[in-house]
């Protein structure tokens, strides 16, 4: 059993997960409007991939005998000048993330609820991945400025990702 701090803190985190969702949704919407297929596709994989984060919260709460409670998500941002306007939006987001997940932690070893602290490592480690993927986006756009030709050429790399669903429970 986890504490009502801890409970409410980790129904918090699913919010901020399924936000983070919605707003990779938006940022998909957006480079669909700019004629970049490529970029709408790498923030289409996001958006799955925020949904398995908010899941694995969601079934660590119940696997806890806890209570699973569902909030408003809030409105994403829907429109932004440039491709780079939107990846620096997509890295400052993620260090915002990372900075929850640390308090998340933070709390869990206040309250030496140690299941919740190792389960939260995952997030931990996927959080120095998240901001690295868009921090490195963030520095090829930077290195193109908005060139059409070097544009294109990141868009057709960035087209190449695809979202890879976990098989398991604790996969991914
Ligand atoms: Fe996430
Ligand atoms: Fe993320």
């Amino acid at each position: 059993m986890i504490s009502k701090k801890m409970q409410d803190a980790l129904n918090e985190q699913i919010n901020a997960e399924l936000y983070s969702s919605y707003l990779y949704l938006s940022m998909e919407a957006a480079f669909e409007a700019m004629n970049l297929p490529g970029m709408a596709k790498w923030m289409r994989a996001q958006t799955q991939e925020e949904i398995v984060h908010a899941m694995k919260l969601y079934d660590f709460v119940n696997e806890r005998g806890s209570k699973v409670t569902l909030k408003a998500i809030d409105g994403p941002q829907v429109e932004w000048p440039s491709a780079l306007a939107v990846f620096e939006a997509a890295y400052a987001h993620e260090q915002k993330v990372t900075g929850l997940i640390n308090e998340l932690v933070n709390l869990a070893v206040e309250e030496k609820d140690h299941a919740t602290n190792s389960f939260l490592q995952w997030f931990v480690n996927e959080q120095v991945e998240e901001e690295a993927s868009a921090s490195d986006v963030v520095a090829k756009l930077k290195m193109v400025e908005n060139a059409p030709g070097g544009l294109f050429m990141i868009d057709q790399e960035l087209g190449q990702r695809v979202f890879a669903p976990p098989t398991t429970q604790g996969d991914q």
